[in-house]
């Protein structure tokens, strides 16, 4: 049995390992790229299915650009053809596909994908899928620095009234509530630039699984893991209210699987 807990509105995940997944069965680096779309369709399908609300992946980070220039080719190839075969799936699972990162700096065929993937899935009202791609958090608060600078310079933004809700609306993920929950996975405990100021206050779960192993098990184990947590925003345990709490779908899964 399983303490019961709320599910996270929002998950950020970097997902990390392809590479070694594949080198232990001694296959190109590729491959584990290849069996991590598997890993992304599962996570997606199955956050859809639980009512998380935001799912934000770390695809493909500023820093990946320095990998060999094979690596990133086919990388870029396989998220335009993993964007065109799964983009009506999506659509019918009611997902809205979204992009954050420095989006002219991608080949200009794969801006085009995400953009007909972005353009025919923005209406849907169910999982909102981020795709950080191109992305980092330096990338992301140094954009935001500079557009505050400029509407400051432009008259159109007083310095005093720069908090850390507005710093918040200038980044790539204005609009979207901070990561409740970050997993990683390959048992790396680094945050690589990923969403800095966002995960401030975010659980930060390290899965053992290399991604192309991380499937819906894992994911739910994440969860299970997060709900047993005590999230306290730097306030004692007494002030926090104790949410009204009934089982949810991770709770029914594992008391089904205990037969309990
Ligand atoms: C990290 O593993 C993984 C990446 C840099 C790329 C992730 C991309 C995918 C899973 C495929 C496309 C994504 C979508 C959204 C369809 P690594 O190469 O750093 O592994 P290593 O640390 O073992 O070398």
């Amino acid at each position: 049995m399983h303490a019961s807990g709320p599910i996270p509105v929002h998950i950020a995940v970097i997902m990390d390992g392809n590479g070694r997944w594949a080198k232990k069965r001694g296959f190109p680096r590729i491959a584990g790229h290849n069996e991590g779309v598997e890993s992304v369709r599962d996570t997606v399908e199955a956050c859809g299915q639980l009512g998380v609300k935001h799912l934000t992946l770390y695809a493909f980070s500023t820093e990946n650009w320095k990998r060999p220039q094979e690596e990133v080719s086919m990388l870029m190839r396989l998220l335009m053809r993993a964007l065109r075969d799964e983009t009506d799936k999506l659509h019918e699972n009611n997902v809205k596909v979204d992009t954050i990162g420095d989006f002219p700096t991608l080949p200009i065929e794969v801006q085009d994908e995400l953009t007909d993937a972005m353009t025919k899935t923005k209406l849907n009202t169910g999982l909102h899928l981020h795709l950080a791609l191109s992305y980092s958090g330096r990338w992301d608060i140094t954009t935001a620095i500079k557009a505050i600078a400029e509407d400051v310079r432009r008259g159109t933004l007083a310095p005093e009234s720069i908090d850390d809700q507005l710093v918040s609306r200038y980044l790539a993920t204005k609009n979207v509530p901070d990561p409740d929950l970050l997993i990683r996975t390959s048992g790396e405990f680094r945050i690589s630039n990923f969403l800095l100021w966002q995960l401030a206050y975010s659980e930060i779960y390290i899965s053992t699984s290399c991604w192309p192993d991380f499937r819906r098990k894992e994911l739910y184990e994440a969860i299970t893991d997060f709900q047993r947590r005590e999230r306290r925003y730097g306030m004692v345990s007494e002030q926090l209210q104790p949410g009204k709490r009934k089982p949810n779908a991770v709770q029914r899964f594992f008391n089904n699987v205990s037969g309990s």
